[in-house]
C-alpha cells in the first residue's frame, strides 16, 4: 500500500464519520470521542510499528487496521446509542461487514484486504483463535494492544472529569458504588484478563482495565504503560484499602518484570 491509498482512506474515515454527526450534544460527543479514540489509537500503532521495525508497507497496513478498527462505532451509536456490545451488536465484526459492503478497500491488495478485515473483526475478541497465519496473527496483536492503550487513556479522562461533565456511554452505564467485586480482583490478582459481563461497579472498570495489562503482546506497549504513568493513576482512582493495593502491586510488578526481560 502507498501513502497515497492511505490518505485517501483517511479522507473516506472522515466523511464516513462527518455523514454519522448527530444533533443532539450528548450523542455528538460520544461519536467525537470515538473519533479522537481512532487518531489516538492511530499514533499507538504507528509507535509500536517503529519499534517492531515494520517496513513502510506493513506499517501503513497497520495505520490502516488502526483507522479502521472502531469504524462499527458510529453506526452502533447511531442505532442503538450505546457502546454496549452486550445490549446491541458487535462493533468489531459490523465494522468489518461495512468495510466490506463499502467496497472501501476494493483498491488495495486482496491479502492486505483480507488482513485488514480480519484485524478488524478480531480487534475486540476476548481472546484471539488458535490457527491464524503469521501475518494475520502480528496485525490483530498490534491493533489490539494499540486500542487498550487508548482506551486506558479515554477511562482515564473520563474519571478525572466532573461526574456531570462525563460522557456515560464511556463507562457503559456502569453505577458509580463504593464497592466492587471479588471475581474482577481475583482476575487482576491471578494475572488474568477479567470479562465485561462480570463487571458491576465503576470500580470494577477500573480493575477490568488494569486486567487488560496482562494481555498485551508487545514490550513497547508496556513500555508506554509506564511512560504515561496509567498504573498508579487508575490505582489512585480505587478505593484505598490493603487488598487493592496488594493486587495493583501484583500487576505493577508483571508489568515491571517484562521490561526487564531483553
Ligand atoms: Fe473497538
Amino acid at each position: 500500500m502507498n501513502a497515497e491509498a492511505l490518505q485517501s482512506l483517511k479522507t473516506w474515515f472522515q466523511n464516513y464519520v462527518h455523514s454519522c454527526s448527530l444533533s443532539v450534544q450528548e450523542d455528538q460527543r460520544n461519536i467525537t470521542i470515538k473519533q479522537e479514540h481512532t487518531h489516538q489509537v492511530c499514533l499507538n500503532t504507528v509507535r509500536i510499528a517503529e519499534e517492531l521495525r515494520l517496513d513502510q508497507r506493513e506499517t501503513r497496513l497497520a495505520e490502516t487496521i488502526a483507522l479502521f478498527h472502531d469504524v462499527g462505532r458510529f453506526s452502533q451509536y447511531q442505532q442503538y446509542k450505546t457502546f454496549d456490545d452486550s445490549i446491541s451488536v458487535n462493533h468489531a465484526v459490523l465494522g468489518a461487514k461495512l468495510l466490506v459492503e463499502h467496497n472501501v478497500l476494493q483498491d488495495l491488495p486482496k491479502h492486505d484486504q483480507e488482513i485488514i478485515v480480519r484485524a478488524v473483526t478480531l480487534h475486540n475478541i476476548f481472546s484471539l483463535p488458535k490457527g491464524l497465519d503469521e501475518k494475520s496473527l502480528l496485525f490483530a496483536k498490534l491493533i489490539r494492544d494499540a486500542d487498550k492503550l487508548d482506551i486506558l487513556r479515554v477511562v482515564i479522562e473520563y474519571f478525572e472529569q466532573d461526574e456531570g461533565d462525563r460522557a456515560e456511554a464511556v463507562a457503559l452505564g456502569l453505577p458509580d458504588l463504593p464497592g466492587y467485586s471479588q471475581a474482577v480482583l481475583a482476575c487482576l490478582v491471578r494475572g488474568e484478563l477479567a470479562r465485561k459481563d462480570a463487571l458491576t461497579t465503576l470500580n470494577d472498570f477500573k480493575l477490568l482495565q488494569l486486567t487488560w495489562l496482562y494481555d498485551l503482546n508487545f514490550k513497547c506497549s508496556l513500555r508506554m504503560v509506564e511512560e504515561r504513568d496509567y498504573i498508579r493513576t487508575l490505582a489512585e482512582m480505587l478505593p484505598r484499602n490493603k487488598e487493592i493495593a496488594g493486587a495493583v502491586e501484583i500487576v505493577r510488578n508483571y508489568v515491571s518484570g517484562r521490561l526487564k526481560i531483553c
